[in-house]
């Protein structure tokens, strides 16, 4: 009986929370759709693609930011392209700190947008390239392909503090994790899926410092993150002095360049380079996904889930219709 009193409110709040996924997700979609520019801008894909191709064939490390963009860009207001707005005062979402490590990311959104306005001027939103870039991304580093739904409007508002408060940081436990992506609409599996973009790039030794030094906060720069496999604290202590904070790692050591399923196995050895990796490992259905997803044999799953899910990602919050503009130039309003 005690039990029951106390899986009844459990039960409701989790079906509480898919509802609000479903709601969210059937609200946002409106708007949206593969081919929005087939008659407006129908050369979109390919200025697109060839930009990047060309971008990646001279700076392959570009692919980390480059992926990573959409997803701060969708936490943040929703994928409104106001992470790439400018402030005078820098109070935008790029002058916050987690937004200062896309190196030239912004100038290469800029690139594809000046290509397009050649093309089809004051067509193409600047959240419609961010979307676009990130799966050309995939696709040219290794990863499968999918239909980008197109048709956002680009946003007039970016707030610096909005950035630090909507993205998770290095060192959220699953608790969070789970709970931040439903506030966006997005799963338990999406959070799983999306998570193993971190296939892809780098990360500064500052996100992770903790688990290799002082873990505990006693002061002990012996004590280390009992969740991470102590070879690889050992190795990663050899890279990331204590006071080395410009230092990074490749986030999945080897082929950082190569979007594949890799990431799986890292985390299910405990050599999750972010405590929020290691945290995939705390919730069963996470958990069952990593183990799953270590096998090299089910890369492919993984690409069709990642598919899914940045779709979903991509419509979080989206402006569509007459909401926001399309801006002439990205990094300021019209
Ligand atoms: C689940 C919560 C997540 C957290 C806490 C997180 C956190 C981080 C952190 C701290 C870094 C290292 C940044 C640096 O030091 O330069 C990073 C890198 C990266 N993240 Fe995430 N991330 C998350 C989810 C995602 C998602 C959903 C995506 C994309 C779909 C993504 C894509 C990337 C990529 C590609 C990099 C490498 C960037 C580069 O090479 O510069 N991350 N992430």
């Amino acid at each position: 009986m005690k039990e029951m009193a106390f899986d009844y409110p459990k039960t409701h709040l989790f079906h509480f929370a898919l509802f609000l996924v479903l709601i969210l997700r059937s609200a946002n979609v409106e708007g949206l759709n593969v081919g929005f520019y087939a008659n407006s801008c129908p050369l979109v894909e390919s200025i697109t693609s060839n930009v990047v191709k060309q971008t990646l064939s001279v700076a392959p490390s570009l692919s980390g930011p480059l992926l990573k963009m959409f997803f701060h860009d969708c936490f943040v207001r929703g994928c409104d392209a106001s992470i790439l707005l400018d402030s005078p005062t820098n109070q935008a979402e790029k002058d916050a700190d987690p937004n200062k490590t896309f190196r030239s990311g912004f100038e290469i959104i800029d690139r594809v947008k000046s290509a397009l306005e050649m093309h089809c001027p004051g067509i193409v939103s600047c959240a419609d390239i961010i979307a676009l870039v990130s799966r050309d991304v995939v696709v040219q580093t290794g990863g499968a392909s999918w239909e980008v739904e197109t048709g956002r409007r680009d946003g007039r508002v970016s707030l610096r503090n909005e950035a630090f408060s909507e993205l998770p940081s290095a060192a959220s436990d699953i608790t969070f994790l789970k709970l931040l992506f439903l506030q966006k609409g997005l799963s338990v599996k999406d959070l799983v899926v999306l998570s193993g973009a971190h296939t892809l790039g780098i990360s500064h030794c500052a996100a992770f410092k903790k688990r290799l030094y002082n873990f505990d906060g006693t002061g002990d720069i012996n004590s280390t993150d009992p969740k991470m496999d102590p070879n690889y604290v050992a190795a990663l202590r050899k890279k990331c002095t204590n006071n080395n904070n410009d230092t990074f790692v490749q986030m999945d050591p080897g082929s950082s360049k190569v979007f594949d399923g890799h990431y799986y196995e890292l985390v299910s050895k405990r050599r999750g380079l972010l405590e929020s990796d290691a945290a995939l490992l705390d919730d069963d259905e996470t958990r069952k996904y990593v183990e799953t997803h270590k096998i090299k044999g089910n890369q492919r799953s993984f690409f069709k889930d990642f598919a899914i899910s940045m779709v979903n990602l991509g419509r979080v919050s989206v402006l569509t219709g007459n909401a926001g503009e399309i801006r002439k130039v990205c990094s300021r309003t019209n």
